[in-house]
């Protein structure tokens, strides 16, 4: 029953970090220690400093049964390996300790809510499937026990309806005196649900209403909640799975979605607005935390249940989670933009300015790398309709080509000749309102990915690229019309 024990994956881990060849690792993004990661989990502050726990099958570049593995930063940009934190070795987790959270506890512990998975099979004749409850674990930052022999809250505390075996990802924060807890979970008609229940002393949880339904609206399932105060709104963040697209407002597949409004305990959430946080291929399963500072961080894997499949084969390790984002909410819209710690690594910087002729294709003296964080500055004054293009991560063979169309008004990510070999889709567009006389781009590439923020945060778009590191040109191309840019460009070094 019981595969794996935390003593012998810590001992593999030790083993096989030293065998992997870093080269291809991103120099500021976090990336699992060995093998595959998927979630950002438990991500929190504790003891003075940032934790972050992941998904975790550490034996593999596939997901396998879930370990939880565990960074430590004073920084959020510069990341410290910890020894893996759990893994799937107990009674009430043998198949897996999936997504959850950590806070602080009232005793001053570091306490992990996640969920265990084990198998069911309602008779002999049936198959098996998985069931999902939650289960706490508690430690010092470094090491962690499961003090329960039993879920601190598992199917039989669902309401009516709600399937026990898609019941998971708890994020756990304080109200009051107390612990809350947001957790997903699918109900009758297969698609989810937030439910919230409520806990004086972290053990005893009891239902306390269904905050949200997803009602077909947006995706089936939902995943990886979170719920958090803003500048004054609510905000709940979900990951849908599976979406068609009808809604018109995710595109087809997973991304993240927010809703923005009001919320009081009993009262469910009542939403003002709806955001698609990231219009990327690459960007799922977010979770924030509340730093010491009062900044609320988010954190994303930077990959998805589909955009997966495309990943570099050869590598012993797998995937990374996104640069960790500050988020503000400005006329009931949410920013996002990458922490204000990643300037502490700005090297050589160069401010320029450029007219992009119609038709061109220029390189600029002195921008060009694969680990930087620019911002290019578009002059709309001048009202010429063009569509104005750069390409990052470039040579004669490859590019993923950033474009803003000003007929159209979107802004957009190509990353059809990045590399990838596989036909899935590589385009993704997020339309935008335009404010004022210019638009921003700010690019943060390192090494295999490329983050992209449009006006001050207001759109992002997120890809990873498997292109060749050798390629780090960066060319400025201007269509129907010329661009006036100025741009401000930093590189990057830990
Ligand atoms: C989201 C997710 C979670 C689950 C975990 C399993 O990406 O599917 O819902 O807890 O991954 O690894």
């Amino acid at each position: 029953m019981k595969e794996y024990s935390l003593p012998d994956t810590r001992a593999y881990e030790k083993k096989k970090a030293l065998n992997i060849n870093d080269a291809g690792r991103p120099l500021f993004h976090l990336s699992p220690m060995a093998g595959w990661m998927n979630d950002p989990n438990g991500f929190s502050f504790y003891d003075g400093q940032y934790h972050m726990f992941y998904q975790y099958y550490p034996f593999d570049n596939v997901w396998g049964p879930m370990h939880w593995g565990h960074a430590v930063s004073d920084d959020l940009i510069r990341w410290n390996y910890m020894p893996c934190a759990l893994a799937p070795d107990s009674d009430i987790d043998y198949k897996g300790c999936f997504s959850g959270s950590a806070i602080t506890d009232k005793d001053g512990r570091h306490l992990l809510i996640y969920t265990g998975v084990v198998e069911d099979q309602a008779d002999t004749k049936s198959p098996k499937r998985w069931l999902q409850s939650q289960c706490i674990a508690v430690g010092d930052g470094r090491d962690y026990i499961k003090p329960y022999d039993k879920p601190v809250i598992d199917g039989s505390k669902l309401p009516e309806g709600f399937d026990r075996h898609e019941f998971r990802d708890p994020k756990i924060f304080y109200e009051g005196e107390g612990y809350g807890v947001v957790t997903v979970a699918q109900n009758q008609d297969g698609y989810g649900a937030v439910l919230r229940f409520d806990s004086a002393d972290g053990i005893e949880w009891s239902f306390t209403e269904e905050m949200l339904a997803c009602n077909g609206n947006y995706g089936r399932m939902w995943e990886c909640p979170d719920y958090f105060r803003v500048d004054d709104k609510d905000v709940l963040l979900l990951s849908p799975l599976d979406d068609d697209g009808s809604s018109q407002v995710l595109q087809a597949g997973n991304q993240v979605i927010a809703f923005v409004g009001n919320y009081n305990k009993g009262e469910s959430f009542r939403e003002e607005s709806v955001q698609v946080i990231d219009y990327g291929m690459d960007f799922y399963a977010t979770q924030t935390l509340s730093a010491p500072d009062g900044r609320r961080i988010m954190t994303a894997w930077m990959a998805s249940w589909d955009a997966k499949l495309v990943q570099r084969e050869d590598q012993a390790w797998c995937n990374q989670l996104t640069i960790p984002r500050e988020l503000s909410i400005r006329e009931g819209v949410i920013y996002q933009k990458p922490v204000r710690e990643i300037e502490k690594y700005y090297g050589v910087g160069k401010c320029t300015g450029a007219i992009i002729r119609e038709g061109q294709k220029k390189s600029l003296d002195g921008i060009k790398g694969r680990i930087f964080d620019m911002t290019v500055i578009l002059d709309l004054a001048g009202g010429e309709p063009n569509k104005f293009r750069i390409n990052v991560c470039a040579d004669n063979c490859y590019r993923t080509a950033i474009t803003y169309d000003s007929i159209e008004k979107y802004v957009e990510v190509d990353r059809s000749h990045a590399g990838y070999r596989r036909g899935y889709a590589h385009i993704r567009r997020a339309g935008i309102v335009e404010r004022g006389d210019k638009l921003e781009l700010r690019i943060l590439v390192d090494r295999f990915s490329v983050e992209v923020f449009v006006n001050g945060g207001r759109y992002a778009i997120t890809t990873t690229i498997p292109t060749p590191e050798s390629c780090d040109g960066i060319t400025f191309e201007s269509f129907g019309g010329s661009s006036k840019i100025d741009i401000i460009m930093h590189e990057l070094r830990l």
